[in-house]
């Protein structure tokens, strides 16, 4: 059985930071919710309560039943964690009157603790709370300080429990992995045996239990999470699987033919589904984004469902969801802040009727990439940048027409091009262009023109949710807008996007 932690999530934006942190190291962790969390077995090594944007003096804070946890096993509180310990065991929190946001130094450091082991006194730590621990309960030590704050890490007498005010997963708090190790690692007794090694063996081996001699279609979509997925399947069952690739016509240039012949291989039973007609059929004359992602779903599902019926005796339905879209988020604003937006083909298992496997779904996005680096899938397919669902369409600002996806298609080609030949495309999350419904005035040659402007886009961002835009070289830019220009008939302006998100978005529509 899996070794793990155990992770008490309070709603704080890092959470997930932690977990990830913790699995660097090669230790399997599962974030829960604070109220809602299996009892734990012989499985569990020890458990972390993570940060939350309440104060424990809320009267609706969030507040755990850890009786089944506290004194049984190694437990570490980390900012609101560590408050709630010291508050609700005979301490007192009270909101802070200097300053606890930012960086800070560890003035004191109780070296023989080993929570701190390797620790440097002085190390920068992140603090971010509004409140602070002020007095804590007669049997819990004080192990490290800073200037500002005194109780900046406690352990209790006789039982592993430590807290500690400070966020040892963010990057500022630039010993906070080996905080994290000292913990998971020395206290827990984890072994560090979560590797892409091990993980592929299990999968493939419990895949093959699950499915047995069942048939599964998977739906590729070019992106790493599917061809991921694909690769775990066909592992484990080789030919049972069959995946499906549809061109929805919303593609980038050559894409279609590019990605279906790299998946062919990788020795993937694929199939292509040329849809282009279909899917720029049905999206004749419709200029709302909103009424595009509903067709270009609902049109996907169609098309994918009636392929996959020719297909006798298929009882699966794979899927690349990873483990972000699986983790039950502790809600601070309402039940409706926690819905995803952008699922386009969320109904396709009901309407189907199969069971779903979903390799990938305890994995984050980077260790789906270690995982695919394990299985031997081409750097191009796993550095890819990821694409929208629908495409082109929603970076078709307005009406979509079968000659301006051929004139997008051309300058995000030139563009994509453009960064990789000049070593810039691993440096950037995200790229694409964008066609405005906006013609401009320009000359060339002896003529006036009246021509369409094109936006190029670049972000760089860890998860979606937030992104900058990147400093491209102006040297690049100049010349990519002239070849754009050159090249692309039809187009005779090209503008630089420099808006982050928030409160921008990645894409305009
Ligand atoms: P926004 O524009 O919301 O995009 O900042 C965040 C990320 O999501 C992608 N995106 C989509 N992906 N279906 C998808 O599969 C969609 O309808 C969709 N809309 C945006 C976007 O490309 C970026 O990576």
């Amino acid at each position: 059985m899996q070794e793990k932690i155990l992770i008490l999530d309070f709603g704080s934006q890092y959470t997930q930071l932690i977990a990830r942190r913790v699995r660097e190291l090669n230790v399997y962790c599962e974030i829960h919710p604070f109220n809602k969390f299996p009892e734990p077995d012989e499985t569990v090594k020890g458990v972390i309560l993570s940060g939350s944007p309440f104060s424990v003096r809320d009267k609706n804070a969030p507040i755990p039943d850890l009786s089944k946890i506290k004194g049984r096993l190694p437990l570490l509180g980390v900012c609101y964690g560590a408050q709630f310990m010291a508050q609700n065991y005979g301490g007192l929190v009270e909101a802070s009157d200097s300053r606890e946001y930012g960086r800070a130094n560890l003035k004191y450091i109780d070296h023989d603790n080993e929570l701190f082991l390797e620790i440097e006194k002085d190390s920068q730590v992140w603090m971010s709370h509004g409140d602070t621990i002020i007095k804590l309960p007669d049997n819990f030590r004080i192990i490290a300080s800073t200037n500002d704050v005194e109780v900046a890490g406690y352990k209790v007498q006789d039982e592993p429990t430590y807290g500690i005010q400070f966020h040892p997963e963010v990057y500022h708090t630039t010993q906070g992995l080996q905080l994290l190790y000292n913990f998971v690692v020395d206290i827990c007794g984890c072994n560090r045996d979560w590797t892409p090694a091990s993980f592929v063996e299990e999968t493939v081996e419990s895949l093959k239990k699950q499915i047995g001699t069942d048939k599964v279609v998977l739906g590729l979509s070019g992106g790493v999470d599917s061809s991921v997925a694909a690769m775990l399947l066909h592992k484990a069952i080789g030919k049972q699987l069959t995946c499906l690739f549809v061109d929805n016509g919303l593609l980038r240039k050559n894409e279609y033919e590019k990605v279906l012949d790299s998946y062919k291989h990788m020795g993937l039973n694929v199939i292509g589904i040329d849809a282009k007609d279909r899917f720029l059929g049905e999206l004749y004359g419709v200029s709302d984004p909103e009424k595009k992602r509903k067709i270009i779903g609902r049109v996907f599902i169609e098309v994918f469902d009636a392929e996959a019926k020719k297909i006798t005796g298929v009882r699966w339905l794979a899927q690349g969801t990873i483990y972000p879209d699986v983790i039950e988020s502790v809600s601070v604003n309402g039940p409706s802040a926690t819905i995803k937006s952008h699922h386009n083909v969320g109904g396709l298992p009901e309407k189907m009727h199969l069971k779903v496997v979903e390799p990938l779904k305890l994995l984050f996005k980077d260790e789906v990439r270690k995982v695919g680096h394990e299985l031997n899938i081409s750097p191009t397919i796993l550095g890819r940048h990821p694409f929208p669902g629908p495409g082109l369409a929603i970076r078709i600002l307005g009406e979509i027409t079968p000659e301006k996806v051929a004139l997008l298609q051309e300058v995000d080609h030139i563009f994509i091009e453009g960064l990789r030949t000049h070593n810039l495309y691993d440096k950037v999350w995200q790229a694409g262009a964008i066609l405005l419904p906006v013609q401009s005035v320009g000359v060339m040659g002896d003529e006036r023109t009246y021509e369409s402007v094109v936006a190029l886009r670049a972000v760089t961002s860890t998860d979606g949710m937030t992104a900058d835009w990147v400093h491209l070289p102006y040297e690049f830019l100049g010349r990519i807008s002239s070849e754009i220009i050159n090249r692309v008939k039809g187009v005779n302006r090209v503008v630089y996007d420099i808006s982050s998100k928030p409160p921008a978005t990645i894409e305009w529509e």
